[in-house]
This record gives C-alpha cells, sequence and structure tokens, in this order.
C-alpha cells in the first residue's frame, strides 16, 4: 500500500528516487510523485499512472536537479487516482510522502480550515501535511512531534522542509521504513529492494522514531530528539534477486523459483533427518503444550493455513482453527495461555494479521509468525518466528511465498506430530525425506509448463469457472482460484465437491470450465464421482491428479498427472500447475500480470 523513498547524496535525485520507486511499485502503482530540492526551492512533479508516466512528464517538463528528495507510489486508499491526490503534498514550506492511513483526518482537516487552510485534495495525508506546515517554526523536530502526537492511525512519513534544502526528515508508526546508509549517501524507503542498487547496509525504523538524512549520513532520534544507536543490518539477497533475470514476468520466475525457495527454507531446519524449530524456541516440550491451533492470515497466505490445518489435524491430532485476519480481530476469539497463533504473512506488514498478533498477545496466546520479510512488523512483535526463505516476491500474485509457507506447516506438524506420539521416528524420518526431495518434485512438475499454457488457452474466454475438491485438494482449490481471479479478471469460486449439489451445480452449463483436484486418494471415488456429476451437465473437465491415475477419457477433458508423492504432501506439486494455468491465462489476456488491478502487494491498511 504505497511505496516511499527518500534521498540526500552527490547523485541525481530525481534519477534515484525513480529507480528505487521502481523496486516499490508492487506497493502501489496508481500514481506517483517526486518533491526535490532544486536551487533550494521544493519542486514536485506528480502524474496519475504508472511511474513511467511520470518519468515521461519529467523528461518532457523538465527535469528537477537536485541531490535531495523524497518519492511515492501510490495505491489510493482516499481520493480516487489523480494527478491532484498523487504524493507528495504540501506546500512550498512542507512537501510529505505518506504510506498509510490518517484515521482522524476528517476532525484535523475541520481544525485546520478554522485556521485558514484550504484543501485541493481529497486525500488524509494533505491533512498531514498542512498540520506539519501549521506547526513549523524552523524546528523540524519540534513540527514532526506535534503532528505525530495528533494523528491516528498508520504512517510511514517522508517530510522535506523549505529551509533545509539538504535535509530529508522521516518518522514511522505501523507502515516500514528502512534507513539505507552507503557512501556519502543515505536513503529511506519502505522496503530493501529500493536501495539495493545503492547500498545492502540499512537501518531498521522503529515505531515513532525520527530519521535525518543529512551530509549524506543518516541519524536516528526518537520522538523526543535523542538521538539512538541502531544495529546495522545487511540484505541477504542482492539486486538480481529483486529483478526479473530473463523472465517476461516475475510472476513466472517466482513461479520457477519454488524449488529452490524450499531447499532453503526446509534444509536448515533438520537435524539427523528430523524436523528441528528448536531455533525459534519451539521445542517439543513447548508445542506438545498447546490445546489449540489458531492460524491467521490473508488471502494466499490464510490458504497455506488451511492446508497446515489439514496436515496438523491428520498428522498431530490438534484442534486447528484458521481465521481470515480481518475477521478474527473483530470476532472477540476466546484465547488463552495453552494456545498457539500462528500468524502467516510475506510481507510481514499486513495491517489486519498485525492487528490479529496485537490482539492475540494480549490475550496471553504463544504467538509465533511465519514470514518472507526479515525484521518486518510481525516478526518482530511475535513471540517466535520462523522465516521463510523465499527470496523477495515481486508478483502481486503470490506463489513462491505460498509454497514455502506451506513446506513450514510441514516441518511443524512432522514434528508436532512425533512430539505427541502421534507417529514414530521412522515414520517422521520418512515424510522429512519427502519434503526434502520436493525441489526435484516441483521441478519435475514445472516441465508441464506447455500442457497449462495449453489448458489456458481454453480458459481466456470464460466468464466463469469452478475449482473443485475434497479435504487438501479442497485447501488447494482456494488457492488455485484466487490465482486465477487476482491476474486473470476471471470470475471462479473453489467449492467442496460434495457441496456443489447443494446449490451450485445449478451454475454448470455446457461448456463451463471445471478444475476439479483429486489427489487425495482415500477421497478419490468420491470427488470423481462430482467429476461425473458436473461433466453431465456439460462441464469442459480439467482433471489434476497423480500421474499413475488413469482417469476415463469420457469425463474429463484434459488430465494434469503429477509425480506421486504421499497424499498429504500432494499440494506442493499440485499448486505449481493451478499457479502456471493462472499465470498463462493472465498472459493470454494481455494483462499486466505483475500488477493486477486494483491491487498492491503489501496490505499496509485495515
Ligand atoms: C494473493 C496475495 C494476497 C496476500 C495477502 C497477504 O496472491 O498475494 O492474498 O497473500 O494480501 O499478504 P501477506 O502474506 O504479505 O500478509
Amino acid at each position: 500500500m504505497c511505496g516511499i523513498v527518500g534521498y540526500v547524496g552527490k547523485r541525481d535525485c530525481t534519477k534515484v528516487l525513480l529507480d528505487s520507486l521502481a523496486k516499490l511499485e508492487y506497493r502501489g502503482y496508481d500514481s506517483a510523485g517526486v518533491a526535490v530540492f532544486e536551487n533550494s526551492e521544493i519542486k514536485v512533479s506528480k502524474s496519475k499512472g504508472r511511474l513511467l508516466e511520470l518519468k515521461n512528464k519529467l523528461e518532457n517538463e523538465g527535469w528537477i536537479d537536485g541531490c535531495c528528495g523524497i518519492g511515492h507510489t501510490r495505491w489510493a486508499t482516499h481520493g480516487e487516482p489523480s494527478d491532484i491526490n498523487s504524493h507528495p503534498h504540501g506546500n512550498r514550506r512542507v512537501s510529505i510522502v505518506h504510506n498509510g492511513i490518517i484515521e482522524n483526518y476528517q476532525k484535523i482537516k475541520k481544525f485546520l480550515e478554522k485556521k485558514g487552510y484550504t484543501f485541493e485534495s481529497q486525500t488524509d495525508t494533505e491533512t498531514v501535511a498542512k498540520l506539519l506546515d501549521y506547526y513549523y517554526d524552523g524546528d523540524p523536530m519540534y513540527a514532526i512531534r506535534r503532528v505525530v502526537a495528533e494523528i491516528e492511525g498508520s504512517y510511514a512519513l517522508g517530510m522535506v522542509f523549505k529551509e533545509f534544502p539538504n535535509a530529508v526528515y522521516a518518522v514511522r508508526k505501523d507502515s516500514p521504513l528502512i534507513v539505507g546508509v552507503g557512501k556519502d549517501e543515505a536513503f529511506v524507503a519502505s522496503d530493501v529492494p529500493a536501495i539495493l542498487e545503492y547500498t545492502k547496509d540499512y537501518y531498521l525504523l522503529e515505531r515513532d522514531e525520527v530519521v535525518v538524512l543529512k551530509n549524506g549520513k543518516a541519524e536516528i532520534f526518537d520522538i523526543h530528539g535523542m538521538k539512538i544507536e541502531k544495529e546495522l543490518q545487511t540484505a541477504d539477497f542482492d539486486l538480481e534477486a529483486a529483478e526479473k533475470g530473463g523472465y517476461p514476468h516475475f510472476m513466472l520466475k517466482e513461479i520457477n523459483e519454488q524449488p529452490n525457495a524450499v531447499k532453503t527454507t526446509v534444509t536448515p531446519r533438520i537435524t539427523d533427518g528430523m524436523p528441528d524449530l528448536s531455533e525459534c524456541g519451539l521445542t517439543p516440550e513447548r508445542l506438545t503444550r498447546y490445546k489449540n491451533i489458531f492460524v491467521v492470515a490473508c488471502g494466499t497466505a490464510m490458504h497455506a493455513g488451511l492446508v497446515g490445518k489439514y496436515v496438523i489435524e491428520q498428522l498431530a491430532r490438534v484442534p486447528v482453527t484458521v481465521d481470515v485476519a480481518s475477521e478474527f480481530r473483530y470476532r472477540d476469539p476466546i484465547l488463552c495461555d495453552e494456545d498457539l497463533v500462528i500468524l502467516v504473512s510475506q510481507s510481514g506488514e499486513t495491517a489486519d494479521t498485525r492487528e490479529a498478533l496485537r490482539l492475540s498477545k494480549e490475550r496471553g496466546a504463544d504467538t509465533l509468525a511465519i514470514v518472507n520479510v526479515k525484521g518486518s512488523s510481525i516478526a518482530r512483535a511475535a513471540d517466535m518466528v520462523i522465516y521463510t526463505h523465499a527470496g523477495p516476491e515481486i508478483s502481486v500474485a503470490s506463489t513462491k511465498a505460498y509454497m514455502v509457507q506451506i513446506s513450514v506447516f510441514y516441518l511443524l506438524a512432522f514434528e508436532l506430530a512425533y512430539a505427541k506420539e502421534k507417529i514414530d521416528r521412522e515414520e517422521c524420518m520418512r515424510l522429512t525425506k519427502q519434503l526434502l526431495r520436493m525441489p526435484d518434485t516441483i521441478n519435475e512438475v514445472l516441465q508441464k509448463s506447455e500442457q497449462c499454457k495449453y489448458i489456458a488457452s481454453k480458459l481466456v474466454n470464460a466468464g466463469n469457472l469452478l475449482y473443485i475438491g475434497r479435504g487438501l485438494d479442497y485447501a488447494l482449490s482456494m488457492e488455485g482460484s484466487l490465482k486465477l481471479k487476482e491476474i486473470s479478471y476471471i470470475h471462479s469460486e473453489s467449492y467442496a465437491a460434495g457441496e456443489l449439489k447443494h446449490g451450485t451445480i445449478s451454475l454448470v452449463t455446457d461448456g463451463m470450465p471445471v478444475i476439479a483436484v483429486a489427489t487425495q486418494r482415500k477421497l478419490y471415488e468420491k470427488t470423481f464421482s462430482n467429476v461425473e456429476e458436473v461433466k453431465s451437465r456439460g462441464a469442459m473437465v480439467i482433471f489434476v491428479t497423480h500421474e499413475n491415475i488413469k482417469a476415463d477419457s469420457k469425463t474429463v477433458d484434459y488430465v494434469i498427472g503429477l509425480p506421486s508423492v504421499d497424499d498429504i504432501l500432494m499440494p506442493m506439486p499440485a499448486v505449481v500447475p493451478l499457479q502456471l494455468i493462472a499465470y498463462y491465462t493472465s498472459v493470454l489476456k494481455g494483462n499486466d500480470v505483475d500488477k493486477p488491478r486494483n491491487l498492491a502487494k503489501s496490505v499496509t491498511v485495515e
């Protein structure tokens, strides 16, 4: 939800800001803008549309020449995407960029209107800019302190003040911000990839800390102006990892990175052939203490939790409840200190998941975060954290993050099942071995790319389609359906196969595509009779199953045969064709695969 950057150094600031924003476009891409000091004046350029529009505007209407400034790429919350609503906001004295939502902006606006301020945009951010101007008396730190005391909601703010033409100020509450440091230059950014072209060294800014970039250096203060020394972090991936590397889209690159992502996530957590999560404090003693497990997350991460539920319940016999974070936080959940709440998040910044974490801690439950982004808010706030090592995920549609999230659930389920004596050591080692071999299995499935492309060509003109499955296949279908919806814009629903005849089957008409997932052998016959039901109503059936199962060709139109592993592990290979089908359908429709309409990668607002 919006990306912000700031730069102070010797380079062409406008270029640095644009290049850095390009790495943050996944956070929002409906408009963009920069404010750069030129001859000690704040010069602003902003534009509706992609970053490219802003770049063209700057090239056509005049580049801003300077070495200090701030920039923004937007995902609209208040006010439609337009030039006026684009950031930066402010006036000749102050200019700001903002990521987050100011909840009490109406109240502040009324107050400022009484003081004679006028407003031109519909954004909440403009009120912060004007409030900053109101309190600014020549001392930026004082003005920031006053503003922070008054605004409610989530924010990361980048600010410049006319009287300080060589400085960028920034502060954050619930939206992320990192401070990059290079040789004679310093940066602020919403995420690490923005700075990687220039430096791998950065500080994590905490809530209500203020950073001042000046003279090529970064100084960090608490809100009262006391200087803080912080531990320098080093990015554990390089620019290459955050670039397309020859693939036409990040999504395809990330689908293909899955074998390696699983390897780097799973391998370090195996000791003597057994899962070992003690690194994060999850010892067998601690694990067996929990009476209930809750998994709370959003979107794809929540779908990973659904796989986790089936696997943990099946193997370890511990009840698992999966919740959408935006529901969990408002449903007054019953939690106690014998419960474990697992928060799953690629970005580690998702506002609803973060709040669910806060609530869980408040109610005394232990919290475990399964997170991809190092040092993110959720990772820092949870009692325990297991990092997935997928590397940066740039495509808005999540693929490799899902894969590594479910691989962590397998580790957890195996360890818990063994600790609770539901499976013996031999069985635990056998399952773990299959998990370790999974990168090869996924690689095999990736060879089916052409077949998935062909199937996608049969879907491009569909208006609706259904995904069906039972048990783990149902959990997986939900992810397949979401993937297709978000990037192809084709409406689809995922249904428990056995539930179809309770209403939904009335939707099935001649030629309607139905993607049926049937990898759970004990449920195979049942699922197949549901497939026959849709076929006899005219459906075009795409059937995903084990490669050694021969489905009746009169019933299924296309079969994707998967290499066999234990049924419980089948979601890992089986999700791959669903991702590829969604990807190619989007490509064939000519959509912007990596930046689907209306979406943003990191949802830092409620
Ligand atoms: C879908 C997708 C989203 C995210 C969701 C949670 O492809 O990417 O549904 O999974 O917004 O995001 P994180 O995992 O960052 O909390």
